[in-house]
C-alpha cells in the first residue's frame, strides 16, 4: 500500500499564523501535525508516501525533507490550485499507480492506533474504507447516512440539515477504482471536486465501501480553538521526561517534559505541559495544558492552557495569559517607557483579548 497526505490549501482560518507557515506544520505538543500524520502512516508499515502540496510547498519540503529521518521515501506532488480533495487524488495518479492507498488529511489529528485499520484494508477485498465518527455539529463536515444493515446509503458534504451525526474523518482508503470516480464527478457548489461525491459515486456504481466507526477522539484543526483542543488531547497521550535543567527553587509537577537544553529557574510548572529545547522559564508559572516550543523565554509571567511557538518571548506580564495561540518570534513584554498604554505591532487578522 502507498500513503497520500493532503497538505495543500491556504489555512485562512488560522491567519496570521499561516501567513508565514503551512497550517499542517503548526505544532501540537511541540510536533507538527504533519509529522504526526507521517508517523501514523509509517507505523502501519507503509514506506512510500506522497504529499500533495500547494502554495506552501517550500515550507513543507524544508520541514519534512525526503523522509530518510522516518525510514520512508517521500514524493512531493504539486497541486497548482486547491480545487478539492478529489482533485488532489487526480493529480496524484502517476504516483499511486494501481496500488491500494490510504489518504490522510494533513491537518487532522486522531487518537492513536489506526494502523490495524489500514492493515485490515490492505488485506481486504473492499474497494474503499472510510472512517466515521459521531459528533455534535456534523454540518461542518462530510456526513454519512447508514442503512439498517450498517451499509452506506448516502454521503453529503457539509449538509445544512444533516440526517445523521456521523462525520467523515479525514482518513480514506481506496483501490484504483477511485480514479474512475474522480473523473466522473463535477465540482460542487463551493467549486471543489469533493471526495465525498467520489465515494458516493463508488457506492452508486456497486463498488464496496466499508464504513468504520472510530470511537476515540478526532480533531480537524482548522481554527485556533481546535488547535488548543488538539493540544489538550495530545498532551494527555504523550510520554514525559525531564532532560533539561530544573533548579532547586522550582516546582515541576507530574506529566511535565523539560527538553534538552531547557532551563526552569525559580518557577512552578504544572502538567500536562511540555517545555521545548533551549526554552527558558524564569520566575514564572506555567499551568496545565501548555506547549512551550524551542527557544522560547518566559520571565516574570504566568501562562496556562496555551501554545507558544518557537523563539517567542514573554516578559513581565502581570495578567495570566491563557487559552492563547502565540506564533513564532513574538515578543510580549511590559514597556518601561511612559505613557502607560498598550503598544501593539500585530499581523493582519491577529486577535488580542484585553480585560
Ligand atoms: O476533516 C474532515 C473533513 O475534511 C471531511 O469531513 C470533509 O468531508 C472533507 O471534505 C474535508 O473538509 P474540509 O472542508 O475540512 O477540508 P479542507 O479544505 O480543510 O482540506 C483538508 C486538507 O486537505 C487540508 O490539509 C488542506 C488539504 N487540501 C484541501 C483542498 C481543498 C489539499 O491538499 N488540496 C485541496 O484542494
Amino acid at each position: 500500500m502507498k500513503g497520500l497526505i493532503l497538505s495543500g490549501g491556504t489555512g485562512s482560518r488560522l491567519y496570521p499564523l499561516t501567513y508565514t507557515n503551512a497550517k499542517q506544520l503548526i505544532p501540537i505538543a511541540n510536533k507538527p501535525i504533519l509529522f504526526r500524520v507521517i508517523e501514523a502512516i509509517r507505523d502501519a508499515g507503509i514506506s512510500e508516501i506522497g504529499i500533495v502540496v500547494g502554495s506552501t510547498e517550500k515550507k513543507i519540503r524544508e520541514a519534512v525533507g525526503r523522509g530518510g529521518h522516518w525510514g520512508i521515501e517521500i514524493t512531493y506532488i504539486k497541486q497548482e490550485q486547491p480545487l478539492g480533495l478529489a482533485h488532489a487524488v487526480k493529480v496524484s495518479r502517476d504516483f499511486l499507480g494501481e496500488e491500494r492507498f490510504v489518504m490522510f488529511l494533513g491537518d487532522n489529528v486522531i487518537e492513536g492506533g489506526i494502523s490495524p485499520l489500514i492493515a485490515q484494508f490492505a488485506d481486504s477485498d473492499w474497494n474503499s474504507q472510510i472512517v466515521l465518527t459521531r459528533i455534535d455539529h456534523p454540518e461542518q463536515y462530510g456526513v454519512a447516512m447508514l442503512g439498517d444493515d450498517g451499509k452506506i446509503v448516502q454521503l453529503v458534504e457539509k449538509p445544512k440539515q444533516p440526517q445523521s451525526d456521523l462525520a467523515l474523518v479525514g482518513i480514506y482508503m481506496f483501490d484504483s477504482n477511485i480514479f474512475e470516480a474522480v473523473d466522473a464527478i463535477r465540482p460542487s457548489y463551493r467549486g471543489e471536486l469533493e471526495i465525498t461525491d467520489a465515494i458516493q459515486w463508488l457506492v452508486d456504481n456497486g463498488f464496496s465501501v466499508h464504513p468504520f466507526i472510530h470511537r476515540g477522539w478526532w480533531i480537524d484543526t482548522g481554527a485556533p480553538g481546535e488547535m488548543l483542543e488538539a493540544n489538550d488531547l495530545v498532551l494527555e497521550e504523550i510520554n514525559y521526561e525531564i532532560e533539561g535543567y530544573v533548579d532547586r527553587d522550582s516546582k515541576v509537577g507530574r506529566r511535565v517534559s523539560v527538553e534538552r537544553g531547557a532551563e526552569v529557574i525559580n518557577s512552578i510548572v504544572r502538567g500536562p505541559t511540555i517545555i521545548g529545547e533551549n526554552a527558558r522559564i524564569i520566575n514564572s508559572y506555567i499551568g496545565p495544558f501548555t506547549s512551550i516550543n524551542y527557544g522560547v523565554t518566559i520571565e516574570n509571567s504566568e501562562i496556562e492552557h496555551s501554545v507558544v511557538l518557537e523563539n517567542s518571548e514573554i516578559r513581565n506580564i502581570d495578567s495570566r495569559i491563557q487559552d492563547s495561540l502565540i506564533g513564532q518570534s513574538v515578543v510580549i513584554a511590559r514597556s518601561p517607557i511612559k505613557p502607560k498604554a498598550l503598544k501593539l505591532t500585530l499581523g493582519d487578522h491577529s486577535h488580542v483579548g484585553i480585560l
